[in-house]
């Protein structure tokens, strides 16, 4: 893809520790299908965020690739947009540093994520920890981006992006783009089918039984959907407070089959939770089986997969570089010397 300077940019990204769920998709991914006609399109599987959790290695390189390969499947063309790995464009790390000197440890403190993650991993508070949504304030600034479709968990991530970006601006002088949020209409945020009062994820480790992955079978599913939580009341209507197990139902439901809640209300009346249930497992096989297929054939074909992100890398590279020059320059750094001049070692 040739980057379009008249469209707006797009950046999102989802780390690869672990398969990914039906949550990533419907909040995420999906809602950058929609876009990326309309925007330069920057997308990535971001690694470097990823060791911030303890993972095996061969984990973590096993699912870069299986989201490559879902990446495409679910519609995100590497033709229309730039595809990469985190972790093969350095200019992440580095503005991330300088960008930390940026951001004060009052704000990270009271990032609502790293107080859920290091009550989770109390015997892993890392500064990779603490230091993530500076991190990810580097991935978006470093490409100039307008927005960032992301899921409802990520939107403090955003806003302080904004506050670091402006910190700097005002400190160095206008350098960077402020970037919006997006969220999708429904199903921002899908719940664990097993507790929907807490959302569905792929690190929560345990139980499974209420989360949806790519990969899952089509009797998983229906297995999973079917032992649904929901409540006793036998009607089909949205509820997000008192019927919060039905509610995330109808906003899978909705965001696959374009249905509104009301329709779906009355397209279920007099029916009991069974039927509905079955209706949302099929909605949710009927799209994600085919993209199961096409993830498997690309799979078998790594030379294909290794050629995408390679010329991902060299694109992103080429205009993270920019931006990551202008800073070092605002900040005072002296001009890299080109590597052709530099004296030979040993000498
Ligand atoms: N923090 C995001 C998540 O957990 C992942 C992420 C990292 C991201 N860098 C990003 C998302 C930049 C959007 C833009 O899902």
């Amino acid at each position: 893809m040739e980057t379009n300077a008249k469209k707006p940019t797009l950046f999102s990204g989802i780390k690869p520790s672990g398969t990914l769920t039906l949550g990533s998709y419907l909040g995420a991914i999906s809602n950058w299908t929609r876009y990326i006609d309309d925007y330069n399109s920057i997308l990535c599987i971001v690694d470097l965020h990823t060791i911030t959790v303890r993972i095996p290695p061969a984990e973590l390189r096993r699912n870069s690739l299986t989201q490559l390969a879902y990446y495409i499947a679910c519609g995100i063309d590497p033709e229309k947009c730039v595809l990469f790995i985190q972790s093969h464009v350095p200019a992440h790390a580095e503005l991330a540093w300088v960008l930390d000197c940026y951001t004060m440890f009052g704000e990270l403190s009271r990032m609502t994520q790293f107080k859920d993650k290091s009550a989770k991993n109390a015997d892993n508070i890392n500064a990779g920890l603490f230091t993530y949504p500076v991190l990810m304030a580097a991935d978006i600034l470093l490409y100039n981006t307008d927005i960032v479709p992301v899921g409802d968990d990520q939107r403090q991530h955003v806003e302080i992006c904004r506050d670091i970006a402006t910190r700097f601006n005002n400190i160095c002088g206008e350098t960077f783009r402020l970037p919006t949020a997006v969220l999708p209409k429904v199903a921002a945020r899908v719940m664990s089918l097993s507790d929907p009062t807490s959302k569905m994820s792929k690190s929560e480790t345990g139980d499974q039984s209420g989360c949806i992955f790519l990969t899952d079978s089509k009797d998983d599913i229906v297995r999973k959907f079917r032992r649904a939580v929901t409540d006793s009341e036998a009607s089909v209507y949205y509820d997000e407070e008192n019927k919060k197990g039905i509610s995330n139902l109808m906003s899978i439901y909705s965001s696959i089959t374009g249905s509104s809640f009301d329709q779906i209300a009355n397209d279920f009346a007099g029916k009991g939770y069974g039927d509905f249930k079955l209706a949302v497992a099929e909605a949710v096989c009927d799209r994600l089986m085919p993209i199961q297929e096409k993830a498997n054939a690309l799979l078998s074909d790594k030379a294909y997969l290794e050629q995408v992100y390679s010329e991902g890398a060299a694109r992103a590279s080429a205009l993270a570089r920019r931006t990551l020059d202008k800073v070092y320059r605002k900040v005072g750094f002296v001009a890299k010397p080109r590597m052709g001049r530099m004296p030979e070692a040993g000498k």
